[in-house]
């Protein structure tokens, strides 16, 4: 029993030093002191030990389960040392750590930064921030602003209705009304917004957008103030070598009406006319429309003019930044936002 035992406890030792790893040490825990392992075995032996060796043999078997635990805690000391050693080998943990998240600085959205640039701009002119709801009668969208009942644009195929028969404005110029009806001339305002429309969506249509109207109407407001704001305002933006064309076009509720074009080496497309507005003065239908709503003659035609225009920031954004789908400024991509 004795030299059995010290052959166990020499081949412990020895398999213990020999682990390579913390699975191969398990392996040798397992075989010595596991519940069938070989110490175990030879402890059953104690039965047949004459009863005066019964002590001595006993504090033996005890010696040796003592000395092989200790051999596997030092081991296995020794195997987790290695690995972590392993595991930050190369890594200087005095460097400063990467926050979570994304690393950098983030910044306003390039649709706010054109916003915050624009409302500036006519800040300087003396215009105010106006706003009204996304949600709108019909009337506020088309009927008083001069647009008759079999318009397309009233067509559910380009407009969102709701069961109530309201409506997702189709433009920003509803905000023109909501002002006209609660305050008087003068007025000089501009209301920046979402519009929302039925279109298809693609590079350059998204079902909702960003629309910047404007309003002036005072007692002699002429189109040379309508040119001269607007010119003021796209020069402030795409600089003094900037060309514009006022075009003839149709709106309901401007009478004459027009649309902007724009020409600019500054967009490195100089020889080409780009549309960038609508615009014109107010037409007299619409004050009258805000007329009846109040239940006075605040806007008398006869009295004021006005001007009005709108145009989709979206719209600027891209022909600013070159960007060429305007579905990059809704999908979150970073490497897209990262670059304003
Ligand atoms: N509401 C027009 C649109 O969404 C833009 C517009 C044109 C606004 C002429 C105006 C204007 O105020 O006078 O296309």
């Amino acid at each position: 029993m004795d030299a059995q035992l010290s052959t166990l406890q020499a081949d412990a030792l020895a398999a213990i030093a020999a682990a390579a790893d913390e699975t191969a040490l398990d392996v040798a825990r397992v075989k010595f002191l596991g519940q069938s392992g070989l110490l175990t075995a030879l402890s059953k032996g104690m039965k047949d030990v004459p009863k005066e060796d019964k002590p001595r043999v006993g504090k033996l078997l005890n010696d040796a389960r003592a000395a092989i635990t200790a051999a596997l805690d030092a081991r296995k000391a020794v195997l987790q040392g290695a690995t972590d050693a392993a595991a930050f080998a190369g890594v200087d943990v005095t460097l400063p750590g990467t926050p979570a998240g994304f690393a950098g600085r983030g910044s306003l959205h390039p649709i706010t930064q054109l916003l915050d640039r624009t409302i500036a701009i006519f800040r300087r002119m003396g215009f105010a921030l106006a706003d009204g709801p996304d949600i709108e009668t019909e009337w506020h969208c088309f009927d008083a602003l001069n647009t008759p009942a079999d318009h397309p644009a009233r067509n559910e195929q380009d407009t969102f209705y709701l069961p109530d028969g309201r409506l997702l404005r189709t433009h920003t110029s509803t905000v023109q009304i909501r002002t006209m009806e609660k305050s008087s001339p003068p007025i000089r305002i501009i209301a920046p917004g979402a519009a929302y429309r039925r279109d298809e969506i693609d590079a350059t249509h998204l079902a909702q957008f960003t629309q910047m109207e404007g309003l002036y109407v005072a007692e002699g407001v002429s189109v040379a103030d309508l040119k001269g704001t607007l010119e003021f305002f796209f020069r402030e933006l795409f600089g003094n070598d900037a060309k514009f064309r006022f075009r003839p076009h149709f709106f309901p509720f401007t009478e004459p009406s027009y649309e902007v074009d724009i020409k600019t080496s500054a967009l490195g497309a100089a020889d080409r006319w780009l549309e960038i507005a609508g615009c014109g003065m107010v037409d007299p239908n619409v004050f009258e429309a805000v007329n009846s709503k109040r239940g006075d003659r605040a806007f008398d035609p006869e009295k004021y003019t006005g001007f009005a225009f709108g145009f989709g920031l979206d719209r600027l954004a891209m022909i600013m930044s070159g960007t060429p789908d305007i579905r990059y400024f809704t999908n979150s991509d970073q490497r897209f936002l990262a670059q304003f």
